[in-house]
């Protein structure tokens, strides 16, 4: 059967903040988080850098494109209606999946001025017998798309949450449904993708950044496996893999898909997944493109192989 390819980029933080957004939205986080972008981050994140990113993913045409959250930076309305026209230019929301990360719900907010903005890139193809939603995401999570035979599985892990923290939680709800899917969609023959903005098994991120409910969705994903996990949040190349009742699963994330330059962080890129069934398992050839900052070109930076 013929392969199919799939994009994965995250941690989008797009820049710059537009002028008097925060003024305009006033919450103490969001003036902290306006601050230090002003301060720091708007050095190291460079729109330009995703865009770069953008063109070389729209160049290698995959089937389809996973964006795992954290594409704005202090959820400010003008925040989210600059990153929908940003999205619009990159790709059908039919093409690219989205999952939210903490950023995008940096504070509290309403639906309507924050991620309804960005609704169509959130939205699944099959009826998800239990799902949650609320008045800052009204969309039901998790959603599913099918694509041939690959499902792609949206969680959200985006809560609110106090100062200098950046933790996240999927709750009791989405883990439940999560759980059926994983089980039904292995029966049913799919390749089961599921992407999730923070780290998914404890122990990947500090305490204050971590996934809270990360010992549960372990014991999800060992009990009923999943092809692949994809993820971003910390900002890192990583690759951990857990065994399952039906095989590994492997846990990947990406760098932030802007950060043109830092200390503590590798430079932008994505990851290129082509995915195909072999001999009963499912096969993943990976490989990672990374922006060059003496180029400024997207070029292939590595390649491996993951089986099941
Ligand atoms: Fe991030
Ligand atoms: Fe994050």
């Amino acid at each position: 059967m013929s392969e199919f390819t799939l994009a994965h980029l995250s941690d989008l933080h797009l820049g710059p903040l537009p002028a008097g957004a925060v003024r305009r939205n006033f919450a103490l986080k969001r003036t902290i988080g306006a601050f230090n972008w002003r301060l720091n981050r708007h050095r190291v994140h460079s729109t330009a850098v995703a865009s770069a990113i953008a063109a070389d993913i729209v160049a290698a045409a995959p089937d389809h494109v996973a964006l795992t959250g954290d594409i704005v930076n202090v959820a400010a309305h003008d925040e989210f209606t600059a990153a929908a026209l940003w999205l619009k230019s990159f790709g059908d929301p039919s093409w690219i999946s989205f999952v939210p990360g903490n950023h995008d719900t940096y504070v509290r907010m309403d639906w309507q001025h924050g991620l309804s903005h960005l609704a169509d890139y959130m939205l699944g193809d099959m009826k998800v017998a239990l799902a949650q939603s609320g008045p800052q995401i009204a969309t039901p999570f998790p959603y599913v798309r099918l694509r041939r035979n690959v499902a792609l599985i949206g969680v959200s892990t985006a809560v609110p949450q106090p100062l200098h923290r950046a933790a996240g939680l999927l709750g009791a709800t989405q883990l439940e449904s999560l759980s059926f899917l994983l089980s039904d969609l292995r029966e049913r023959g799919y390749a089961r993708i599921v992407m999730i903005h923070h780290p998914p098994l404890p122990g990947l991120a500090k305490p204050r950044k971590a996934l809270i409910d990360a010992p549960q969705l372990r014991e999800v994903l060992e009990a009923q496996g999943a092809e692949l996990v994809l993820h971003g949040h910390n900002h890192e190349h990583m690759l951990n893999t857990l065994p399952s009742r039906f095989g590994a699963v492997h846990v990947l994330g990406v760098p932030s898909a802007s950060l043109i330059e830092s200390q503590h962080h590798p430079v932008a890129a994505w990851n290129h997944y082509r995915i195909q069934r072999q001999g009963g398992k499912w096969l993943t050839e990976v490989s990672v493109r990374s922006f060059d900052p003496v180029s400024r070109q997207v070029r292939h930076s590595t390649q491996f192989a993951l089986s099941s």
